[in-house]
């Protein structure tokens, strides 16, 4: 019997580095890469645009299910457009926030998740991945790492991209993320119960990548 393809799934707290581990794993691997947050960013960056409300279920979770999406090495395509960036706003990470707390929209987005999944492998990082997305998942890690030290990863990363605003502030719209993102009702962020902890407070990107390399041997 064929074995199902293998998943490594990444879950954990906004700026906790999942995705910069994520993505590194991948590449060391081979694997395909999953960055299920950019589903959720280019969703809400659809509905900015188009003047849908944040808490009109039915017509993001319409907008979900048909997301003109596509993601290439690094890049982000909605439709012709390269929206790299443009996902990346404070805005849309706070609006994509609370869109995903709307089941329906969680649900429209299953499928596109599910199908990237291709040999030889994926690696997923979001908030669900191990919990709901890819429960059969070989490997799920959950990231953590105190806010401050998160905050501080954010902060140096928005300075060097030029967006000037203070650690207090990062701080604070990180608190205010964490709190919805782990207080929804629908796939809140938590641990699955097989998931491996890791906190990442004291750890550079290669300690982490490293360690998590070192599990994923243990296992295939
Ligand atoms: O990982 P990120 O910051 O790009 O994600 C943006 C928002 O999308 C996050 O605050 C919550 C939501 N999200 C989610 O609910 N489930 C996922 N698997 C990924 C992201």
């Amino acid at each position: 019997v064929a074995r199902p393809v293998p998943v490594i799934a990444i879950d954990g707290p906004t700026a906790s580095g999942k995705g910069t581990v994520a993505a590194h794993l991948a590449q060391a691997l081979g694997f395909h890469y999953l960055d299920s947050g950019v589903m959720y960013r280019a969703t809400a960056l659809l509905a900015q645009r188009q003047g849908i409300a944040l808490d009109d279920e039915a017509a993001l979770a319409a907008l979900a299910r048909h997301l003109p999406i596509r993601c290439e090495g690094g890049t982000v395509w909605l439709g012709p457009e390269n929206a790299s960036d443009a996902i990346r706003t404070e805005a849309v990470g706070q609006a994509a926030s609370t869109l995903s707390a709307l089941p329906a929209v969680r649900r429209a987005l299953l499928d596109l998740q599910r199908s990237l999944r291709r040999a030889p492998g994926l690696v997923a990082d979001g908030r669900d991945m191990g919990t709901v997305v890819f429960p059969d998942a070989r490997l799920k890690v959950f990231l953590t790492a105190d806010a401050q030290a998160r905050a501080e990863r954010r902060h140096k990363q928005l300075i060097s991209k030029g967006i000037s605003t203070t650690l207090t502030q990062v701080l604070h719209e990180l608190e205010q993320r964490d709190a919805r993102d782990t207080q929804r009702s629908v796939a809140a962020l938590k641990p699955a119960q097989d998931a491996l902890p890791l906190n990442t407070s004291a750890l550079d990107v290669d300690q982490t990548v490293h360690q998590v390399l070192q599990w994923w041997r243990q296992r295939s």
